[in-house]
C-alpha cells in the first residue's frame, strides 16, 4: 500500500500550504479536524461534515476504548465504516483524555490505569495498548501515547513528563512498527520552556515520524503565551513533514498558528459551540439565546452558504434554540464547521496566493471584540 506523504506547495512567511496524501484522500492543509469522540461529529451526518470540506476527522482512543471498544469496532469493519466515514481519520491516543476525564488515575513508567467515567470499571493504556486500539480502529493517522501536565506546572515537573512522554514514543514507534497506508505522529511536550521543547523535538527527530504535533498547548496558558512559544516551537520540528496543533483552538488561535508555521488543528469548540448557542462568524462571536435576535430576519451571516444561513433567520435559529429544538444544534454546528473550514480555505488560497499577510489583516479587520 502507498505511504502517507506530505508535499508543501507553497509558502508565506512561516505559513504553509501544502497536501497529505493518503490511501484514503488528500488531506489539503492548513487542515482544520472537527472532533468526531464518539464515532460521531455530534448533531452531524458524516455527508454534511464533508460537505463543510474537512477532508479528516478526529477520533478518541479513550471514548471508544471505553464505548463501544475497540474490538468491537474491529469486528464490525473498522471506524470508517462503523460510523460511515471513508476519508482520513487521526486518533488521539488516550492520555490527555484520561488526564481530563477519568477518575482515579495512576501514572506509572508502564503507563496509566484509571477507571471510567462512564461506569467506574478499571483500564489501563499503555503506549503498546494504545497502538493496537488505534490499529483496531483503523486509523489513517496514530499518535503516539503521551503525557500532558497541566499549566501551570513547575519546571521540575514539566522536564519529567516530557521525558516519560519521549520514552512513550520510542515505544509507540515500536508497537507501532512498520504499516504502509498509516502514519504514526510523535507529540512536543516541554511545556511554555524553550529548551525542553528543543530537547522535546530532537527525541522524536531520532526516532522518526511521518509528522510532529506540538502537544501541551491550550491548557489554560492564554493566547499570548502560547504564540510566544510557537514563535519558537514550529520552527524546531522538521520543515518536510506535517506539524499538528492538538486541542487548538478560536479561529483567531488557528490563524495565528498558521502564520507561525502550523499545519493542522483539531478542536471541539466550534461543534460544542454548535449546542451551546455560541456563533462563530466573520464579524465575530454571537450567542443566538440573546433576545436581541427574537425579531432579526437576517441569516447568521450574509456570505455563509451553510443551510443555516440560507434558509434561517436568527429569529428562528433565536426560536428553535430557546426551545431546545434539536434542529438548533443541527443548524449551528453545520455553520459553524463551515466557517471554520471557510477559514481554512481562504488561508490555503492566500498562501499560495502570496498575500496571507493581506488576508490575515482583513480578518482581524472585520471581527467585533464583543458579541455581534
Ligand atoms: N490534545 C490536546 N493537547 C494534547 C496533548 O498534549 N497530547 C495529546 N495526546 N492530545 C492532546
Ligand atoms: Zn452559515
Amino acid at each position: 500500500m502507498a505511504r502517507i506523504t506530505f508535499e508543501k506547495t507553497a509558502q508565506d512567511g512561516k505559513a504553509r500550504t501544502g497536501v497529505i496524501r493518503t490511501p484514503r484522500g488528500d488531506i489539503r492543509t492548513p487542515a482544520f479536524m472537527p472532533v468526531g469522540t464518539a464515532a460521531t461529529v455530534k448533531a452531524m451526518l458524516p455527508e454534511s461534515v464533508a460537505a463543510t470540506g474537512a477532508d479528516v476527522l478526529l477520533g478518541n482512543t479513550y471514548h471508544l476504548m471505553l464505548r463501544p471498544t475497540a474490538e468491537r469496532v474491529d469486528r464490525l469493519g473498522g471506524l470508517h465504516r462503523f460510523m460511515n466515514w471513508e476519508k482520513p481519520i487521526l486518533t488521539d491516543s488516550g492520555g490527555f483524555q484520561v488526564m481530563s476525564l477519568a477518575a482515579l488515575r495512576k501514572l506509572t513508567e508502564r503507563g496509566v490505569t484509571f477507571k471510567s467515567h462512564i461506569d467506574g470499571s478499571k483500564h489501563e493504556i499503555t503506549p503498546e495498548r494504545s497502538m493496537e486500539i488505534q490499529r483496531l480502529l483503523g486509523s489513517d493517522i496514530v499518535m503516539c501515547f503521551d503525557e500532558c501536565p497541566a499549566l501551570p506546572a513547575d519546571r521540575d515537573r514539566i522536564a519529567e513528563s516530557m521525558e516519560l512522554s519521549m520514552r512513550w514514543a520510542k515505544r509507540s514507534k515500536e508497537a507501532f512498527g512498520d504499516r504502509p497506508g498509516h502514519a504514526l505522529f510523535g507529540i512536543q511536550q516541554g511545556g511554555l520552556e524553550e529548551d525542553l521543547r528543543q530537547a522535546s523535538a530532537e527525541a522524536l527527530r531520532e526516532i522518526g515520524f511521518d509528522g510532529y504535533a506540538v502537544g501541551g498547548l491550550a491548557v489554560g496558558e492564554g493566547q499570548e503565551a502560547m504564540f510566544d512559544c510557537l514563535d519558537y516551537a514550529p520552527d524546531q520540528l522538521p520543515q518536510d513533514k506535517p506539524r499538528y496543533l492538538m486541542g487548538v483552538g478560536k479561529p483567531d488561535d488557528i490563524v495565528g498558528a498558521v502564520a507561525r508555521g502550523i499545519d493542522m488543528m483539531d478542536c471541539v469548540l466550534p461543534s460544542r459551540s454548535g449546542r451551546t448557542g455560541q456563533v462563530f462568524t466573520r464579524h465575530g462571536v454571537l450567542n443566538i439565546k440573546n433576545a436581541r435576535h427574537m425579531d432579526d430576519p437576517r441569516p447568521l451571516d450574509e456570505a455563509c452558504r451553510c443551510p443555516a444561513c440560507r434558509s434561517y433567520s436568527r429569529a428562528y435559529l433565536h426560536h428553535v434554540f430557546r426551545s431546545q429544538e434539536i434542529i438548533s444544534a443541527m443548524l449551528l454546528t453545520w455553520h459553524n464547521l463551515q466557517y471554520y473550514q471557510d477559514i481554512m480555505a481562504g488561508m490555503r488560497a492566500a498562501i499560495t496566493g502570496g498575500r496571507f499577510a493581506a488576508w490575515q489583516a482583513e480578518f482581524h479587520a472585520g471581527r467585533a471584540q464583543g458579541d455581534i
